[in-house]
């Protein structure tokens, strides 16, 4: 048998994506709250067009989101009837902290996600919990400017120190900080980041990533101390970098970008900053503010598994190529011509995904996680809310063997596979609803309407066989 037994098959959420309720039971506005549908998305995300308060003639998805806060009974039972091992969802920060800077927490918020917990384990289902899935309190961006100020450290200490002590001995699996290297290319989603006039934006999200990277080590630390059970990850948006040609300068351009991208978890991992960065921060003159106390936190509180999203590999050519640009989970490419592409315009390379996770387990040589793999596509559901999604169920089947062969043939150690959007939320890229990843359909369209509706799509009694064969019938 490839997988191994126990393996953690199930799906993952983010708070803001799912759950809305964005002003029930005392919580606090977060940037995930503020980020509209719609053309001003992309803009605000990055932190170019600064949004901090709703503003009139805008949606804003995340308020309602598919309404998880109250449905959240119901659709655990969907997964537990699809036989979830594991559902990954994230602690929305604003439920327990509203504001973020306040010493005690708000006990609604805490039991929420305790009650939320207890239904997984009715099922005997693992919560494999985010700490932050890209949410920061807009009063920590308003009075304090994001994660590029050192306090946050502090604010995210109390928050995982509530967390771990509240919840021990009911949640086991942490991930500290979701895509923490989109920081580079969404900082507001990713660190709170609204950047002022002129100022230096690459100093700001290398500040920013060494705060929230400290604070990634404290919190394995502060983990590890409440229960030594715990087992503590990070989380990458990975995607192996292909040159476009073989030409040096393609390769080079590759190799450059895929150590922007791995310097997140060659901290984590390795629990130092590597030379390539060094160097890179000294040529940008930047100082990232490394005290001695955070080498010695980094140094010895490295992460007990690497968990990572994938969706495609990202293929890149020197500046100066005339390849033609492509999109891809935010992250800057150019079009490969043997790869298929989604309605989206994101790469579909299945090999790619053995490809990445080798990449990932050779660097570092700890437990993996994949903790989102999915497709994003329009579906057309008949009178009964039924979508026969077979382009998903085809997407995913590939994927799963080419996981399966990593783990079979190249030996890799892996606990678990979530898939995203098990239900259809909001797309945190577009906004959107109809950008759907869900086994379980529900009735609402991008501006709001619908009834709320859950249905069950062709891909959930699919998905349902592979976890009942533990990946070994993918037909
Ligand atoms: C990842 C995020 O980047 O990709 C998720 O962790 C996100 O929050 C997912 O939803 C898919 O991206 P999108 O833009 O299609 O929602």
């Amino acid at each position: 048998m490839a997988f191994p037994e126990g393996f953690l098959w199930g799906g993952a959420t983010a708070a803001n994506q799912c759950e809305g309720a964005y002003n029930e039971g005392g919580r606090g506005v977060a940037n995930v709250d503020v980020m509209p549908h719609g053309a001003d998305r992309q803009a605000v995300g990055c932190g170019t067009r600064k949004m901090l308060d709703f503003e009139d003639g805008y949606f804003y998805p995340a308020q309602k989101a598919i309404d998880m806060y109250h449905h959240y009974k119901e659709d655990i039972a969907l997964f537990a009837e699809m036989g979830f091992k594991t559902y990954r969802l994230s602690i929305g920060w604003t439920r327990i902290f509203p504001l973020g800077d306040e010493a005690e927490p708000n006990e609604e918020g805490l039991q929420f996600y305790e009650d939320l917990f207890r239904e997984c384990k009715k099922y005997g289902i693992e919560p494999l919990v985010t700490i932050t899935h890209f949410d920061c309190p807009i009063h920590l961006i308003k009075e304090y400017g994001g994660w590029r100020n050192r306090e946050l450290i502090d604010m995210y200490k109390k928050l995982v120190t509530v967390l771990f002590t509240r919840y021990k001995g009911l949640v086991k699996y942490w991930l500290t900080f979701n895509e923490i290297n989109m920081i580079l290319h969404m900082p507001f989603m990713g660190a709170g980041l609204v950047f002022e006039e002129g100022e230096n934006q690459i100093a700001a999200k290398y500040i920013s990533a060494h705060n929230e990277l400290v604070a990634s080590a404290w919190a394995t630390k502060i983990g590890h101390e409440i229960d030594p059970e715990n087992k503590i990850g990070c989380m990458l948006a990975a995607g192996s970098f292909y040159p476009y040609t073989c030409n040096p300068k393609d390769v080079r351009e590759a190799q450059v970008r895929g150590q922007e991208n791995y310097f997140f978890v060659d901290v984590q991992s390795r629990g130092y900053y590597p030379n390539y960065a060094l160097k890179m921060l000294e040529r940008e003159g930047v100082d990232v503010g490394m005290t001695e106390e955070d080498k010695q936190i980094l140094a010895e509180n490295t992460v007990d598994f690497i968990s990572f999203s994938y969706y495609n590999t990202r293929t890149v050519a020197s500046p100066d190529s005339s390849a033609e640009n492509a999109s891809g989970n935010a992250f800057a490419s150019v079009k490969n011509s043997y790869l298929t592409y989604t309605d989206w315009g994101w790469p579909v390379d299945p090999l790619g995904f053995r490809i990445t996770i080798n990449e990932i387990y050779d660097r570092y040589q700890k437990p993996l996680f994949v903790v989102e793999n999915g497709l994003g596509a329009i579906d057309e559901p008949d009178e009964n809310g039924y979508v026969a999604d077979d382009y998903r169920i085809d997407y995913l089947r590939k994927h799963i063997e080419q996981m399966k062969a990593a783990i079979e043939e190249d030996g890799v150690e892996m606990l678990g596979y979530t898939t995203w959007g098990p239900i259809d939320l909001v797309s945190a890229g577009t906004g959107e609803m109809s950008k759907r990843y869900g086994f379980i359909y529900v009735d609402r369209d991008d501006y709001g309407n619908g009834t709320l509706a859950r249905s069950k799509k062709k891909s959930f009694f699919w998905y349902k066989k592979v976890i009942a064969t533990n990946g070994e019938d993918l037909a």
